[in-house]
């Protein structure tokens, strides 16, 4: 990379991508329902609601910039889920995606079981009321006091990482006088992303045990040996945003070969197996995510083929779905503060939040999609980049959209399937406050995560 200076061209290295669409939509008054959740509309008007209430009024009462989550979307994603797996599979839901008490709550009234990664998520989750055998607990580096907490409280699966801490799971067992339930989480050699999958043959990334070398073979024999651990299962997780099933496909037949060698060597029939999560959703109108029952059909053929291939009974499987469940659920909703025409290029159109709320797109060039939500407009599309309030140019919310040519300071804007790794992500860059989390239902509004406050920055801040 050259580091030399040299004058910047007006698009420097940062040209629309190739094949990218140069066409405005058809109508920009129109809210495609892939994208936006489930009650989200525009009235005769143009005013847009969810859950029965107009943005302009959410606005008004909590303040821009905020996370409007849309109750009935969520419980219904939720439900989707478990219908479509039915009582033969557990749905975990990823609370790395998005966590929250009342989220919690939700959970466990539509069915569903809690992911958890951290000993903060471990606490929310609790709080709430989650019965501890209804979550999983993960992560690549689980500290003793997390470990001890996990096992104290009775989690139902620890997902075992590396070589240590099958030991230290074990030891914090066996020291309080329990037998904690396991899986091992396996690298299946398969890394698949949107619309592509990659196999490859070696393993340069942090999580799990490989299956190549024999490594998830000694990680099972091993755990098998602890009076600590009661190992039900194996675990993969082979990325995010996925659409194609080809790669759980592969995934599912190395980890039932796995289950198949350990019958062979030890006479044990492991009763689970967990495909983790990753399962793609629309963030623009270009996505084709599937539906949860197909997602289910695929994956069970698939285990139950491989497992009759293998001669074994075809073990519970287990699905980790965050972005799935949340991410189409929410939109965030900004005020335009200035609108700055570059000529020929583009238009500018600032807000007052940015990567602060949603650091996907300056991450890892992720799209989305943006509406004028406060009012409707006929006047024409103009190309637009909508970015944030923060000290540097990388702070895209939006990076290449259409919105119409009269929008001006104080419109709303909203961004459609913010749901997942948003406010999760959130930061206090620039000494931002992060943002609220509303949840809207049935012409009713309710704060379920407050928006920070100077206070709470200075509480912090101890002097
Ligand atoms: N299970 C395991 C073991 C995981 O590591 C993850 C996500 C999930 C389930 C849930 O995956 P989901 O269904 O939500 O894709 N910050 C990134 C995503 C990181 C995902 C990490 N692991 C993003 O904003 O795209």
């Amino acid at each position: 990379m050259s580091r030399s200076a040299h004058p910047a061209g007006p698009r420097h290295a940062d040209v629309l991508p190739e094949g990218h669409y140069t066409a405005p939509p058809a109508d920009l008054n129109s809210l495609d329902p892939k994208v936006w959740s489930r009650t989200v509309a525009r009235d005769d008007e143009g005013a847009v609601s969810v859950g029965g209430i107009e943005v302009a009024r959410l606005a008004e009462e909590f303040g821009t910039p905020a996370y409007f989550l849309d109750e009935d979307d969520f419980r219904a994603r939720c439900r989707a889920w478990r219908d479509a797996f039915g009582t033969e599979a557990d749905v975990f839901y990823a609370g790395k995606a998005f966590l929250s008490r009342a989220i919690v709550r939700w959970l466990q009234e539509e069915g569903l079981n809690l992911d958890v990664c951290s000993a903060g998520e471990l606490t929310t989750a609790l709080a709430a009321g989650m019965p501890a055998e209804r979550i999983a607990y993960h992560g690549n580096n689980k500290s003793a006091e997390e470990i001890e907490r996990a096992v104290e409280a009775g989690v139902g699966r620890i997902v075992l990482d590396s070589f240590q801490e099958i030991a230290r799971v074990a030891h914090t067992a066996e020291r309080l006088g329990k037998r904690q339930r396991v899986q091992i989480r396996v690298t299946v050699g398969v890394e698949a992303h949107t619309h592509e999958f990659i196999a490859t043959a070696h393993e340069d990334q942090k999580f799990g045990i490989a299956l190549a070398g024999g490594q998830a073979a000694e990680a099972v024999r091993r755990a098998l040996d602890l009076d600590g651990l009661e190992l039900i299962g194996i675990h993969s997780h082979i990325g995010s945003q996925i659409f194609d099933m080809a790669g759980f496909e592969v995934s599912a037949r190395r980890v039932v070969q796995l289950l198949a060698e350990v019958r062979d060597e030890h006479g044990v029939e492991l009763p689970e197996i967990d495909l983790g999560g990753g399962l793609g959703i629309a963030y623009t109108s270009d996505d084709d995510p599937r539906e949860p029952h197909e997602i289910a059909k695929a994956l069970s053929e698939i285990v139950t083929r491989e497992c009759e291939s293998a001669g074994l009974a075809t073990p519970r499987i287990s699905v980790e779905p965050g972005r799935a469940i949340v991410g189409p659920t929410a939109f965030t909703l900004y005020r335009v503060g200035t609108v700055k025409p570059l000529e020929g290029l583009r238009t500018y159109v600032s807000v007052d939040g940015g990567m602060s709320d949603n650091i996907r797109t300056a991450l890892y060039d992720a799209e989305y999609t943006v509406a004028l939500v406060s009012r409707r407009s006929d006047a024409e599309p103009m190309l637009v980049r909508v970015v944030g309030k923060h000290c540097e140019s990388g702070d895209i919310v939006v990076k290449d959209a259409f919105l119409p040519a009269d929008l001006a300071p104080g419109d709303l804007i909203a961004v459609p399937a913010t749901g997942a790794y948003c406010r999760s992500m959130a930061s206090n860059y620039n000494h931002a406050l992060r943002p609220p989390v509303v949840a809207v239902k049935n012409g009713e509004a309710r704060v379920i995560v407050r928006r920070e406050t100077e206070e709470d920055l200075l509480r912090l801040d101890v002097g």
